[in-house]
């Protein structure tokens, strides 16, 4: 057997994207790798199957959110209190908290503003002559505005949220992170003591709203401490950004590459958004991998792993497995069935954003297809430089 190694705590490694061919090689050869680290010593596990992925996300009596948390990197005072880190029976507690600010009937109830909101920033990118970046320019504006509106944040205030949540998540990038991970930690207190705010205005005037509702809400005489509401907002602030903002620029990445899926797509805008959605989520996924530790003893694909050890699942991987997705490195935006796991495999953390996400990125699209038909790169892509996004950066675009 060949072997390949390539240090995927390395943010650089992600330079030119996710490097899908060591991910295949890893499904093949070593499907559960050790990866020795000396940032994160002494290493951690890589799991790339699908099956394995699910797996271990159900299975939360063997691989625990809370001892480590989901991530390989130290996230900061207060972070255990974030709902990412943690395990039943606190993190059902508070999943079903908030879970009460993300109900069905909320989220359609977003849609007209989110749809105004999306026509606002498609109409003012197209006031644009020459080329355009269609990062900050379209795929960057429609999340922040989303997760402002979700949380109430005044207008003004809506490019710190921006500001911070950039400075968080792109700690290694030198663009964004400049100031590294104390810029990150700073950035966070920052938007602790921004929500504290947001949370106090809301007990002294309840509006209508999710703060409100988070605030005040109580189930089974339990309330969000102020501590909590304030990781919240953190966590929202990252994990409905980044996220979203990814998906829609690497989404238009894929169909400027594959442009016959794009003119495909143009053709049949009705009947084809939705799975094209899904087809961009899989082959994306904006989320890289998240963590888990190993709270007994167990074993994956005939891999002892040990009490303690850092176990990782990475979703673009797990995407990609061909034991499940056909033809797993070709983009089709009709593909079906098409159950990828972008928002995760399904277990207790099961992304809370999913359906918002959802709306947001066909309700971008729908714009952008209807109203720039004749839109193409016009320059090299710049990639973020982060081993938790896949993120881009910059992706010059002109309108023919
Ligand atoms: C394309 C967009 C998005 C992707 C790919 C994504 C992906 C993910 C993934 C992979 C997880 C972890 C799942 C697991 O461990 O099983 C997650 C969790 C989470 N996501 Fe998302 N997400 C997106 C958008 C959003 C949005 C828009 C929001 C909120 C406004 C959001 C809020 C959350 C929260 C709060 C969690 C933690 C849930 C928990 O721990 O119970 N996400 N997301």
């Amino acid at each position: 057997m060949q072997t390949m190694s390539i240090a995927l705590d390395d943010p650089t490694t992600y330079m030119n994207g996710p490097p899908h061919e060591f991910y295949t090689w890893l499904r093949n050869e070593a499907p559960a790798y050790w990866h020795a680290s000396e940032k994160f010593a002494p290493g951690f596990w890589v799991c790339t199957k699908y099956s394995d992925v699910i797996a271990i996300e159900r299975d939360v009596k063997t691989y625990s959110s809370s001892s480590g948390g989901a991530l390989l990197e130290d996230q900061g005072e207060g972070t255990d209190m974030m709902m990412l880190n943690q395990d039943p029976p606190q993190h059902t507690r508070l999943r079903n908290l908030v879970a009460r600010g993300f109900t069905p009937k909320v989220i359609r109830g977003m849609e007209p503003h989110i749809r105004e909101a999306a026509r606002t920033i498609v109409d003012a990118a197209m006031q644009r002559d020459g080329v355009v970046d269609f990062v900050p320019n379209f795929a960057a504006e429609l999340p922040l505005v989303v997760i402002a509106q979700l949380l109430g944040v005044p207008y003004e205030d809506r490019h710190k949220l921006f500001e911070w949540s950039n400075k968080l998540i792109g700690a290694n990038d030198p663009e964004y992170g400049a100031g590294g991970l104390e810029a990150a930690l700073e950035a966070s207190m920052e938007l602790y003591m921004y929500a504290q705010s947001l949370a106090d205005s809301r007990r002294d005037r309840p509006l209508d709203d999710i703060v409100t509702t988070l605030v005040t809400a109580e189930l089974d005489g339990e309330k969000l401490s102020d501590i909590e509401f304030n990781v919240f907002v953190l966590l929202l602030s990252v994990a409905g950004n980044e996220t979203t903002r990814n998906l829609i620029s690497g989404g238009m990445l894929a169909l400027f590459e594959n442009p016959e899926q794009y003119e495909r797509l143009k053709e049949d805008v009705d009947g084809l958004l939705d799975p094209a959605v899904d087809e961009m989520l899989r082959y994306v996924s904006p989320v890289m991998y998240f963590r888990r530790t190993a709270i007994r003893d167990a074993e994956v694909r005939g891999e002892q792993i040990t009490e303690g050890d850092a176990v990782t699942v990475w979703y673009g991987a797990a995407n990609r497995d061909e034991e499940v997705f056909p033809d797993a490195q070709v983009f089709d935006i009709g593909r079906s069935p098409n159950e990828h796991i972008a928002f995760g495999g399904r277990g207790p953390h099961y992304c809370l954003g999913a359906s918002l996400a959802k709306m947001e990125i066909k309700v971008m699209f729908e714009e952008v297809l209807g109203r720039v038909p004749k839109m193409r790169q016009a320059g090299q892509v710049e990639h973020l430089q982060s081993t938790l996004i896949n993120g881009i950066k910059h992706l010059p675009v002109e309108y023919a």
